[in-house]
């Protein structure tokens, strides 16, 4: 029998998804390699989020998904987060009254206790400027501090697929890099991402493949060592490409 390719980690087909009425996403198809970094690009109103939050169950959705080899097209959330899918939705917020360890604690709610011990020191691993502060209230942290902790509540259930939606928005700069550099380490650790971004050019230089959406249709897939991809990025935004 011939050896057919790997599966895809996640594999999403014909997708729609909306809000009641309004279809926003119509025959989507994307693919996620194990441990690959993907951005997902689009002007505002693209349906980003609505991708994301169809792919994860938060929204009533028609169509394939499947990931790690099983198929989730009808999976709750709950169930989708449990297969290893992992959405740290936009503008996440963390509970400021609680202390950074407690906001971990419970991101793992209904974790066995010391999976769950070995788990929030995984997470706070990934980000030493948070482990030191693990005590304080999450409101005492910055802004940055704050999203990297959003970063790493999605990271205690050691994800084979993180999905980040705009972490870095409200960001300066700086902190924006010591945010997306966690997805590197991600990475590197065997993690995929899809990484919903408004800076280009920071998603471009931090992902391996790059899709972009534009009235809730893909229009555009490409690796991102393409040489011609900024251009074709901006007619694929403007409706010009296929
Ligand atoms: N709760 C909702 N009810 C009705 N329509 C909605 C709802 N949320 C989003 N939409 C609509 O769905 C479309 C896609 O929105 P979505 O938030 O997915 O876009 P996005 O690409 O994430 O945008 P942004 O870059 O601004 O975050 C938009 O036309 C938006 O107005
Ligand atoms: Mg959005």
């Amino acid at each position: 029998m011939p050896i057919s390719a790997p599966e895809p980690l996640l594999q999403v087909s014909g997708l729609a998804a909306g809000y009641g009425k309004i279809i926003v996403l119509e025959g989507v198809d994307l693919t996620i390699g194990a441990g690959e970094i993907v951005a997902l690009l689009g002007p505002n109103g693209a349906g980003k989020t609505t991708l994301l939050k169809a792919v994860s169950g938060l929204l009533p959705r028609t169509g394939k998904v499947r990931f790690g080899g099983r198929d989730i097209s009808t999976a709750s959330p709950r169930e989708t987060v449990n297969a290893g899918l992992v959405h740290v939705v936009e503008g996440h917020r963390v509970f400021t009254s609680l202390t950074v360890f407690d906001n971990l604690l419970l991101a793992g709610y209904g974790l066995d206790r010391n999976a769950l011990a070995i788990q929030v020191d995984e997470a706070l691993a990934f980000f030493p400027e948070i482990a030191a502060k693990r005590a304080d209230k999450a409101g005492s942290l910055s802004g940055g501090q704050q999203q990297m902790l959003a970063v790493a509540q999605g990271l205690v259930r050691r994800p084979r697929l993180l999905m980040l939606d705009e972490p870095s928005a409200g960001l300066s700069p700086v902190l924006v890099d010591r945010v997306l550099s966690a997805a590197a380490r991600l990475r590197d650790a065997g993690t995929a991402v899809l990484l919903v971004e408004q800076l280009i050019e920071k998603a471009l230089a931090l992902a391996d493949r790059v899709y972009a959406l534009a009235r809730g249709s893909i229009v555009l897939e490409a690796s991102t060592k393409e040489a011609d991809l900024p251009a074709r990025l901006e007619r694929a935004y403007f409706g010009q490409d296929h």
